[in-house]
C-alpha cells in the first residue's frame, strides 16, 4: 500500500509535525507499506521528500506534488524543470500535520475531494476539535464538564475586572485554534491580561479566557475500530517541571527536563474507568472518528474535566499518544496498522 504522509505544514506547529512524521514513517512496516513523504512548506507548497539517514528531507524547492481531484489517489509530479507527469498512485493520505491547515478539516476535505482514503479523523471532527470554542460548546451540550471560559473576539475583549469576577485569578488566555500551547499565557494582573491579548491575537482572531484548574494533567489515547467501537488506552500523566509554571511549548519540545511523562498514571481504578468512559463520550460529542488524544484535568478531590481533544496528536519522542497505547499493549506499528485499516474501510 502506498501511503502519502504529509508533514511540516503552514501552522506554528510545523517543527512538531516534522518530529511526529519522522516517527510515523519509521513505524510504517516496509514490508506492507510504501511511504511517500510529502513536505508541506510553511507557505503551503507540497514538495516531494524522502528519507536521508532516517531524517525526513525538508526541501525548499524541487518537485511539487499535486493530488488530482476525483483521481482516487492519482498524484502528479510537477518538476522544476521538465513536464508534469503522473507518479504511481497512492492508496491513502495520512496527514501528520498539527494545527491549522492540516488538523482542522481542510486537508481532510481535500482527501474527500480527491476521493482518496484518509488516515485519521474526518472533516467534521477535525474542524470542531481544533476550535477550542466550538469543541467546548459541544462538550457542554453533551454533558461533559470543561473549565469555565469566555470567548473573546478581536475588537471586543471584555474588561479585565469582568473576567476576574467570572473566572477568578489566575486565568489562561489561549488562541482558540492553536496547539502545543502556542500563544497561551497565564494571567494574574491587568498588565498580564493586556500582554496576553496582544500575544493571543498574534495567533488567532478568537481567544478563550479560561479559569485556572489546579490539578493533574491526564491524557487518554482513543482509537476507533472499523466497526465503530472505541478503544481507550490506559491514562498517561504529564508532570511539568516547576520552572515552567505550566506545560508550555518550551516545556514540551525544547527543554528536555521541561516535563516528565508518567505512563500509566497512578489513579484509583474507579476514577480511571470513569475518565475512560468520559474520554469516549467526549470523542463522540465533538464528532471525532478514527483517532484522538483526549486531555483532562484532574483536581485533588478527584473531579475531572476535559481540557481538549487532539485529532492528530503529537507523535514526537515525548508525545503521549503512542506511549499510552504502548502501556495498554498496543505497539506503534499496530496503531498505524489500525489507523490505515480504518482509513481504507
Ligand atoms: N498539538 C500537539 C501536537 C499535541 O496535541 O500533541
Ligand atoms: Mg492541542
Amino acid at each position: 500500500l502506498r501511503i502519502a504522509v504529509l508533514f511540516g505544514g503552514r501552522s506554528s506547529e510545523h517543527d512538531v509535525s516534522v518530529m511526529s512524521a519522522t516517527n510515523v514513517i519509521a513505524a510504517l512496516d516496509p514490508d506492507r507499506y510504501d511511504a511517500v513523504p510529502i513536505f508541506v512548506t510553511r507557505e503551503g507548497q507540497w514538495l516531494l521528500s524522502h528519507l536521508n539517514d532516517g531524517e525526513l528531507v525538508q526541501p525548499t524547492s524541487g518537485t511539487e506534488i499535486c493530488l488530482v481531484p476525483g483521481g482516487q489517489g492519482r498524484i502528479m509530479a510537477i518538476p522544476e524543470h521538465g513536464d508534469p507527469h503522473d507518479l504511481p498512485g497512492i492508496d491513502a493520505l495520512f496527514p501528520v500535520l498539527h494545527g491549522l491547515h492540516g488538523e482542522d478539516g481542510s486537508v481532510q476535505g481535500l482527501a474527500a475531494v480527491a476521493r482518496v482514503a484518509l488516515v485519521g479523523c474526518d472533516i467534521l471532527g477535525s474542524a470542531t476539535a481544533l476550535d477550542k470554542d466550538i469543541a467546548k460548546r459541544l462538550l457542554i451540550e453533551g454533558g461533559v464538564p470543561t473549565a469555565r471560559s469566555a470567548t473573546i473576539h478581536q475588537g471586543s475583549a471584555p474588561d479585565f475586572a469582568e473576567l476576574e469576577t467570572a473566572l477568578g485569578l489566575p486565568l489562561f488566555i489561549k488562541p482558540a485554534r492553536q496547539g502545543s500551547s502556542v500563544g497561551v499565557s497565564k494571567v494574574a494582573t491587568r498588565q498580564d491580561y493586556d500582554a496576553a491579548l496582544t500575544e493571543g491575537f498574534r495567533h488567532d482572531r478568537k481567544l478563550l479566557a479560561e479559569e485556572f484548574i489546579q490539578g493533574r494533567e491526564i491524557e487518554f489515547s482513543v482509537l476507533e475500530d472499523i466497526e465503530g467501537g472505541l478503544y481507550v488506552s490506559r491514562p498517561g500523566e504529564i508532570v511539568p517541571a516547576e520552572s515552567h509554571g505550566f506545560y508550555t511549548y518550551d516545556a514540551k519540545y525544547i527543554d528536555e527536563a521541561g516535563a516528565a511523562l508518567k505512563v500509566p498514571a497512578e489513579l484509583p481504578r474507579e476514577v480511571e474507568d470513569a475518565m475512560r468512559e468520559m474520554a469516549a463520550k467526549a470523542f463522540r460529542v465533538v464528532g471525532c472518528d478514527a483517532m484522538a488524544r483526549v486531555d483532562f484535568f484532574l483536581t485533588p478531590d478527584m473531579r475531572f474535566l476535559i481540557n481538549e481533544l487532539n485529532t492528530i496528536p503529537g507523535f514526537t519522542d515525548i508525545s503521549m499518544y503512542s506511549k499510552a497505547m504502548a502501556a495498554s499493549g498496543v505497539s506503534y506499528a499496530e496503531i498505524i496498522d489500525r489507523l490505515v485499516e480504518h482509513g481504507l474501510a
